[in-house]
C-alpha cells in the first residue's frame, strides 16, 4: 500500500467510526425532539430541578428535596394523571403554588409566591402535571 491511498484510507475509516454515528445520533436528538418525546433533559425537567428540587422530591425529575411535600403524593396520589383534564387539573395547581405561594395550615413549612414566574413557571408546571405519580 503506498502511502496516498494509505491516507485516502484512514479518511474513509474515520468517516465510517466518527462521522456517521455522529451523525446519526444528531439525528435520532432532532426526531425525538420533533415528536414532543421527553427525552431526559427537557426544559422543565432541568428547570425543576434548579428552582424546586432541593425542597420537593419528584421522582421524574430525580430530586428528593425534603422541606416541602413529595410532589408524586401530593399531586397524583393514584399514579401519573392519565387524562387530559387530570393533567390540567395538576397544572392549575402548580401555577397557583407559584403564583400564590402555599402555606397550608396542615403542612409543615410554607412556600413564597414568585420563586419562579412567566415561561420558566409554565415549563415547570408541565414538566410536573405530565410526570408527578410515576415515582
Ligand atoms: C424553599 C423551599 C421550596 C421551594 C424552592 C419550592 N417549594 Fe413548593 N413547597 C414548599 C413547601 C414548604 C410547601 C408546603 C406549603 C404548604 O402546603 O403549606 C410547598 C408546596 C408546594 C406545592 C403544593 C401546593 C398545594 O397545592 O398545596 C406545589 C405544587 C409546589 N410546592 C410546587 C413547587 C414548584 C413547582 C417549585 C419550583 C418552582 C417549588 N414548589 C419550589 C417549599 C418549596
Amino acid at each position: 500500500m503506498n502511502k496516498k491511498t494509505f491516507v485516502i484510507f484512514g479518511l474513509v475509516l474515520a468517516l465510517l467510526v466518527v462521522v456517521i454515528p455522529y451523525w446519526a445520533f444528531e439525528r435520532d436528538g432532532d426526531v425525538a425532539n420533533n415528536r414532543g418525546i421527553s427525552s431526559e433533559s427537557t426544559p422543565g425537567k432541568e428547570l425543576f430541578q434548579t428552582n424546586c428540587g432541593n425542597c420537593h422530591a419528584l421522582y421524574a425529575a430525580g430530586t428528593d428535596g425534603d422541606f416541602g411535600p413529595n410532589l408524586d403524593q401530593k399531586l397524583a396520589p393514584a399514579g401519573p394523571a392519565a387524562d387530559k383534564a387530570a393533567i390540567d387539573g395538576i397544572h392549575t395547581q402548580v401555577m397557583t403554588a407559584l403564583e400564590e405561594g402555599a402555606d397550608d395550615p396542615n403542612v409543615p413549612g410554607r412556600m413564597p409566591p414568585g420563586i419562579v414566574t412567566g415561561t420558566v413557571a409554565e415549563e415547570i408546571a408541565d414538566f410536573v402535571a405530565q410526570n408527578a405519580g410515576k415515582g
